[in-house]
């Protein structure tokens, strides 16, 4: 598989599991070839950049903030939804530098979120049978029959939402509003309130004295653009490979191709078996990828789909995402781990604690209780902490919204409060006090593996 030419099709020659039947396939041909035309969302420097500060983070030298909903949708399509996810993240960003002294990488899983992997084909509703909902950019959700057919179309709605939000990201990350002199306006009303709220509000005020000290100094936002903006970085799951292919461009400065379709893509648990089309689509783009490991993942298998995926062995290239479960990842990650470092493959180690731990609750929402995603986060860092390895990122389904999808947290949700504010159209997400709860926890653990690193160097 890796010998083989790669080209922006190649993957078509591969078997490619969780893409959609379209009716029409000249329909489907057209609306592909009409993408092609249209302009890159994001820039191969971009992306360069990107895979630049993930190699830092290889070395240890960073951590990466990945966040953002499950599924991106066009009926929440709204400047206030994307604002306060960003917000949220800025503000788990900055608990995270703060506490840690280290860069943090920030990587919205916003702006082209839309494909969703599905386990079965169809869904059954009191006797009736119609094809699954596979997110917004391929049909619809509700259960009625026109709505679910696959339609081309919603692939150019999708990409106009993402150029559209993209669009606002860029503004707020570069416009002023992510200027660290910010920093207490981030705090939103129904978080401001809360005991984490109180906790934010700490860190902002030693941050805002530090700044205020600082300006005495002669460093502000206009001497120092650092402190003006940040880089705020967009990623999706490549699972719509036509979508994915018609986005794929040829960089005129060094030739090499370049998904646009957003600076980072990932490879879901469900498609990155050997023989894939979606590991032959990613092996041939410049952009960094990240691939979700979970506990049937084998490091023979780990280590053969590294040598596809990063066969020159760059640090930045690749990033694995673990996602094992609270009670499953102390039994198997460490040999992933192990073996990656044994054969000295460099990659960035991110946990997603979320996939791992979705219940049924007891009202039966689908839900992710609080404390197990804290607990796969713990074990993760103790992993890597046993391991000698950097724990690198957290990848999380989150929203800047007050919604109630997973249990527990600060201001306690409950399975009987999950009906509340039940808004996702995909997963249960963090909302934003459990968001920032969360990034308070990893920033304690950074700390940790910092202080082990410094007593270690001073032995
Ligand atoms: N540019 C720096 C960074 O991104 C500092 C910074 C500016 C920042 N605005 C921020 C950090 C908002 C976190 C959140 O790290
Ligand atoms: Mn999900």
């Amino acid at each position: 598989m890796t010998n083989s030419k790669w080209t922006p099709q190649s993957w078509r020659n591969f078997e490619a599991r969780q893409l959609p039947a379209y009716p029409d396939s000249a329909a489907l041909a057209e609306t592909e070839q009409l993408l092609g035309t249209y302009p890159p969302l994001v820039f191969a420097g971009e992306a360069r950049q990107l895979r630049a500060d993930l190699a830092d983070v290889a070395h240890g030298k960073g951590f990466l903030l990945q966040g953002g909903d499950c599924a991106e949708s066009f009926a929440e399509f709204h400047p206030n939804n994307i604002r306060d996810t960003f917000r949220v993240l800025l503000q788990m960003a900055v608990v995270l530098t703060f506490g840690s002294k280290m860069p943090v990488v920030k990587v919205g899983r916003m702006a082209g979120q839309f494909a969703k992997p599905r386990s079965a084909d169809m869904e059954e509703q009191d006797g009736a049978s119609l094809p699954s909902y596979r997110g917004d950019i391929v049909n619809d959700i509700g259960f009625e029959a026109a709505g679910r057919q696959p339609n081309p179309e919603r692939m150019l709605r999708a990409y106009m939402q993402a150029a559209a939000t993209l669009n606002l990201l860029r503004a707020l990350a570069t416009g002023g509003y992510a200027n660290l002199y910010q920093v207490h306006q981030w705090n939103l009303d129904f978080v401001g309130a809360s005991p984490t709220g109180e906790k934010y509000r700490e860190v902002a005020g030693r941050i805002g004295e530090a700044l205020d000290f600082m300006a005495a100094c002669g460093v502000d936002p206009d001497s120092v653009p650092q402190l003006h903006g940040t880089d705020f970085y967009t990623s999706h799951e490549a699972l719509l490979l036509g979508y994915e292919q018609a986005m794929t461009r040829q960089d005129s400065l060094t030739g090499r191709w370049y998904d646009t379709s957003a600076h980072m893509l990932w490879i879901g648990d469900r498609t990155r078996f050997t023989g894939s089309a979606h590991v032959e689509f990613l092996r041939g783009v410049g952009n960094p990828i990240a691939m979700k490991a979970g506990p049937s993942l084998e490091p023979d298998e780990l280590i053969r789909l590294i040598d596809t995926l990063n066969p020159d062995n760059d640090p930045g290239r690749l990033t694995i995402i673990s996602r094992f479960g609270h009670d499953k990842v102390e039994a198997g990650l460490p040999k992933l781990v192990r073996r990656v470092a044994a054969e000295g493959r460099h990659v960035v180690w991110s946990c997603d604690p979320m996939h791992g731990n979705t219940i049924k609750s007891a009202s039966g929402f689908k839900t992710r209780p609080f404390e197990r995603i804290l607990s796969e986060v713990s074990s993760f860092f103790a992993v890597h902490r046993a391991e000698g390895t950097h724990a690198g990122g957290i990848h999380c389904e989150m929203t800047g919204q007050n919604v109630t999808e997973c249990t527990g947290g600060a201001a306690a949700v409950t399975d009987e409060t999950l009906a509340d504010r039940y808004h996702t159209h995909c997963d249960p997400r963090l909302n934003a006090s459990q968001s920032i709860e969360l990034a308070f926890l990893l920033a304690e653990k950074l700390r940790d593996e910092m202080a082990k690193q410094d007593q270690a160097a001073a032995a």
